[in-house]
């Protein structure tokens, strides 16, 4: 998925620069062209020939240097990358970033970059829990940066918790995810539905759920960036759609039950990751319910089940995805849903768990297939998650 891709790797002064060497060559494995930045500090832990070696490429260090592939590194190297990954990224390069402050090549050139940035931070656990490098990490995300968090176990200071960097493989995922532009899906009608639907009270009340739309916004963008005709059916949402895809916005339960249906007879595949509220109230207020009695009683009716009513209606050729949004007895709930709802595959994200579920850009699903395969992903940036969602979807349309 990343043949021919530029990516451009960032490798800042933490023990896990070592890990770098890894990525690096597995990177040039897949046939990406790698280019390697190093901090000056980068330096005293790894030597630029490793680098060198494994991805045949020249290493980059100063701003001033000159470079015998680019006229201008700290432009090109941004500019002509599919991608800039930094890993290991320590809490001095979060904070540089989040920041503005470009005082050296990664820094610069990560400003002058269009492509998405991918931080893999990297440091003692209680740095990593430092309310500054979490403010800084908070910040990062707004502006559009996607991370790879760190994994728990035993740092290299002996400390144990948060802190440690991802896999290579976690990250090369990520990578994937982000630019792993293939036409995979060309000639598939998609239907994904995202956010929490609100169900009206009265003209200014609405009872709904913490979903954001992330999670379905991220599946809408990735079918669509593989080639799909995506249509969205979206609850309220403070998300731009991807572009490209067919937006159809809805509010309610009900709203979305009908949107479905109408656009179901042309999607050969269904993702339904929208939160949908399980009760509507049965009366709705015409006008604005006024504060009265010590107590208010609403009566709810059961909204209907979209998905259980797509698994009844299923056509030959169709893959149906639900998902499961469990706070406990996740894989008896999932195993529940999959066959109840006749499901072709189930993902089930644990909403307590912290970097999973609702509102953050990362999440930690499990798979369920029909055909009684279970794969746990870990902690994903919720593109990455898309991805792989999308290839189980491939695997299963083609029989695997
Ligand atoms: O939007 P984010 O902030 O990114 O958060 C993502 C998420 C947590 C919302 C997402 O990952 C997720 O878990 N979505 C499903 C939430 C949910 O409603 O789960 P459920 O277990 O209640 O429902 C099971 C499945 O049935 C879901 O696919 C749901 O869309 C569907 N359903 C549920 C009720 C209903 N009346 N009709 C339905 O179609």
């Amino acid at each position: 998925m990343i043949e021919g891709k530029f990516v451009t790797l960032g490798v800042t002064g933490g023990i896990a620069a070592y890990k770098a060497a890894d990525l690096a060559s597995k990177l040039t494995g897949r046939g990406a062209s790698v280019h390697v930045i190093m901090t000056r500090s980068a330096g005293e832990f790894v030597r630029p020939l490793t680098f060198e070696a494994l991805t045949g490429n020249p290493v980059h260090a100063g701003l001033f240097d000159s470079s015998r592939l680019f006229r201008m590194p700290h432009i090109e190297l941004a500019t002509r990358a599919d991608i800039i990954v930094v890993a290991p990224a320590t809490a001095n390069v979060l904070g540089k970033l989040a920041h503005g402050i470009a005082d050296d090549l990664l820094t610069t050139l990560v400003l002058a970059a269009t492509c998405p940035v991918l931080l893999c931070p990297a440091m003692n656990v209680n740095m990593y829990a430092n309310r500054a490098v979490q403010h800084n990490i908070v910040r990062l995300k707004e502006y559009g940066f996607h991370f790879v968090d760190p994994e728990e176990g035993r740092v290299a200071c002996g400390h144990f918790g948060r802190g440690r960097l991802a896999e290579t493989g976690t990250i090369i995922s990520a990578v994937e995810g982000l630019i792993g532009k293939t036409e995979d899906m060309r000639g598939l009608t998609v239907m994904v539905t995202a956010g929490g639907t609100r169900e009206p009270i009265d003209p200014v009340r609405y009872i709904s759920n913490r979903s954001s739309g992330k999670m379905g916004y991220a599946l809408a963008g990735a079918a669509s960036s593989r080639g799909a005709r995506v249509i969205l059916i979206s609850a309220p949402t403070s998300l731009e759609p991807p572009p490209g895809v067919e937006l159809v916005p809805v509010e309610s339960a009900r709203d979305m039950h009908e949107a479905v249906m109408n656009h179901y007879p042309g999607a050969q595949v269904v993702i339904k990751a929208a939160a949908v509220a399980d009760y509507r109230c049965e009366r709705v207020a015409g006008h604005k319910i006024k504060k009265e009695g010590e107590s208010l009683t609403l009566e709810l009716v059961r909204n209907p089940d979209i998905l259980a009513d797509l698994g009844r209606r299923k056509r030959a050729g169709v893959t149906l995805v639900g998902f499961a949004a469990e706070t406990r007895d996740l894989e008896e709930n999932a195993r529940q849903k999959l066959a109840g709802k006749n499901l072709d595959l189930l993902v089930a994200n644990d909403v307590t768990m912290p970097g999973a579920g609702f509102g953050s850009d990362t999440n930690i699903v499990k798979l369920f297939f029909a055909g009684g395969k279970v794969e746990s992903l870990p902690v994903m940036d919720k593109t990455a998650v898309a991805h792989r969602i999308l290839d189980a979807v491939l695997e299963i349309r083609r029989g695997g």
